[in-house]
């Protein structure tokens, strides 16, 4: 019997947030859960919409 693996890919894109590529659940503070596919995560901590990436990176000028 074989076990499948299944990878998740998490891209670091320059002065940009984490790229999630596939499918997540994502346990948010209050307990909630979200189920997003190619993500875009917050690294920068200025999204209004943490964890997710909103563009202020750019806004910011985040450099990494
Ligand atoms: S990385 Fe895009 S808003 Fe923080």
């Amino acid at each position: 019997m074989s076990e499948e693996k299944s990878l998740l890919t998490i891209k670091v894109l320059p002065n940009a947030p984490l790229e999630v590529v596939g499918t997540v659940k994502i346990v948010l503070a209050d307990g909630s859960e979200v189920e997003k596919t190619n993500a875009h995560l917050c690294r920068c901590g200025a999204s209004k919409n943490k964890p997710f990436c909103d563009g202020s990176h750019r806004k910011v000028d985040f450099k990494d």
